[in-house]
């Protein structure tokens, strides 16, 4: 038997979310919902994953750029079945199953996917589907059962009698059948319903009118199966995936001081014996390296750091490199195209933006560093400014290495200061500074002496 088909439908706008975006676009733990049903099918063996878009397809497809999958566009948004059928060309004529499931699926695993898959096959069925028991099952389609206690039919709640709604057992939109007999079975679907739509769960009648099994496989825990409806839904469901995520780097050799309040999203890698503290937040495709500390309230996003890189509280850091054994904060911030290099240390109040500071190199306090390439041994003064914004254009700032740089420097960019320079405190550098010199750039000091007393003098006359 050739390997399975997978059609993730995701064409609704997901009106119970209340939102402009579409639901799948919705993030769960730093990706896309979209993705995980995508990965999930992909790593359970599908061979080809199919994608039913509607709700801004194009959004949607950009989203899934570099997944392995395919898009199918329904114009209209007549229905679960209707959706599936317009994936037609790709099962019409398969002798192999064809996994059908919801793409509001954030927390279905592969091996659930497997487990039905097997199920489908060894029973054998005509169709299969993964059922939930829900104490509250509001939302979902019941299960009826025949008084054999064979699966007869699913129910949707909007057709379903008082007593049907009592019942628990649900239908998770995961279902397996193959191909063929599924191109046949939808085009006998009917949308004779309160809701007017095609139901791909009048499947199950289908098979059963044919003289088919239709087999409800339980599956557990429940919360695989979480159909994400509503903010609500996905808040739970953000938790959950959280919980996963941490419980894997707990795992692998992660130390976090209280797990409940460190935000890891899915993609981020971390190395052995990374220590995070409180109120962390790794975000997007962050890596950090071995034996690296974050400390409290940090926010790392779409960064690489190195191996024993120190993080202190407060310091935010996006689109950033930090090398080896750096330290950054604590309260500073990296913006993007920000590069610390080995051993360097990021102040407090220090911001970097678009910038290289070479291996060892200190800006410590109270600095503003734009578009400057900084090289390395050097140190950059408390208050220092590179002002690389003229109000039209930004400019270069280029520091060599081992130059020494007082406090409250300001570099009018662009402006070159060569290898060794020495810039002395309260500087206003305008032009370049040789190799080995030392620039010098404000008013000689006039002490007016007895100033204050006649000052004062005059103070009080006044006041007679
Ligand atoms: C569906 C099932 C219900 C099941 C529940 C499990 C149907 C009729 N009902 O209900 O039995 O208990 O999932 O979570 O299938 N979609 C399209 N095109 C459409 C309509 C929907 O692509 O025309 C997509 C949606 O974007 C969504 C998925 O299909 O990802 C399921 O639709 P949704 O409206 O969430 O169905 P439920 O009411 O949850
Ligand atoms: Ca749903």
């Amino acid at each position: 038997m050739s390997a399975p088909l997978a059609i993730i439908l995701a064409a609704g706008l997901g009106t119970r979310m209340r939102s402009q975006l579409a639901k799948v676009l919705h993030p769960a733990a730093g990706r896309p919902m979209i993705h995980y049903p995508v990965l999930a099918t992909k790593a359970a063996g599908c061979a080809r994953i199919v994608t039913v878009l509607g709700h801004q397809a194009s959004e949607v497809t950009a989203a899934l750029k570099g997944l392995p999958c395919q898009v199918v566009i329904q114009r209209k948004q007549l229905g679960t079945a209707h959706a599936v059928l317009q994936a037609r060309r790709w099962f019409a004529a398969l002798r192999a199953p064809v996994v059908i499931l919801n793409g509001d699926l954030p927390l279905l695993s592969d091996a659930t996917i497997r487990r039905l898959l097997d199920a489908h096959r060894s029973q054998p069925a005509t169709l299969s589907l993964a059922s939930v028991r829900l104490p509250g099952p509001t939302g979902y389609g019941r299960i009826l059962r025949s008084a054999g206690g064979r699966v007869a039919a699913i129910v949707e709640e909007a057709d379903a009698t008082p007593a049907e709604r009592g019942l628990t057992e649900v239908n998770g939109g995961l279902y397996v059948a193959e191909g063929r007999w599924l191109a046949d079975a939808l085009c006998k679907i009917r949308p004779d319903n309160a809701k007017r739509e095609y139901y791909l769960t009048d499947l199950v009648k289908i098979a059963v009118a044919g003289g088919g099994v239709v087999q409800a496989v339980p599956v557990e825990p429940a919360e695989e199966l979480l159909g994400v409806n509503t903010r609500a839904d996905l808040a739970r469901a953000e938790t959950r995936l959280r919980e996963r995520i941490n419980a894997r780097h707990l795992t692998a050799g992660v130390t976090m001081r209280h797990p409940a309040t460190v935000f890891i999203d899915d993609e981020v890698t971390i190395g052995q014996d990374c220590l995070l503290y409180p109120m962390v937040q790794l975000e997007r495709r962050t890596t950090l390296g071995s034996g690296s500390t974050v400390h409290a309230g940090v926010r790392i996003r779409n960064s690489r750091l190195g191996k024993g890189v120190t993080v202190l509280d407060g310091s935010q850091i996006d689109e950033s490199d930090v090398a080896d054994g750096a330290v950054i904060g604590p309260f500073a911030r990296l913006r993007p195209g920000a590069r610390v290099g080995a051993q360097a240390k990021i102040g407090n109040f220090v911001e970097i933006k678009q910038s290289v500071v070479g291996a060892g190199s200190k800006v410590n306090h109270l600095s503003y560093v734009g578009d400057a390439t900084i090289g390395r041994g050097v140190n950059i003064g408390a208050g220092t400014i590179t002002c690389n914004y003229d109000g039209t254009r930004k400019h270069a700032t280029v520091i060599g290495d081992e130059v020494f740089v007082g406090s409250d420097v300001q570099f009018i960019a662009p402006v070159r200061i060569g290898r060794g320079a020495v810039i002395a405190a309260g500087s206003t550098v305008t032009r370049d500074v040789p190799p080995g010199a030392l620039a010098i750039s404000r008013t000689a000091q006039e002490n007016k002496l007895g100033w204050t007393k006649k000052k004062f003098a005059t103070h009080k006359r006044k006041k007679k």
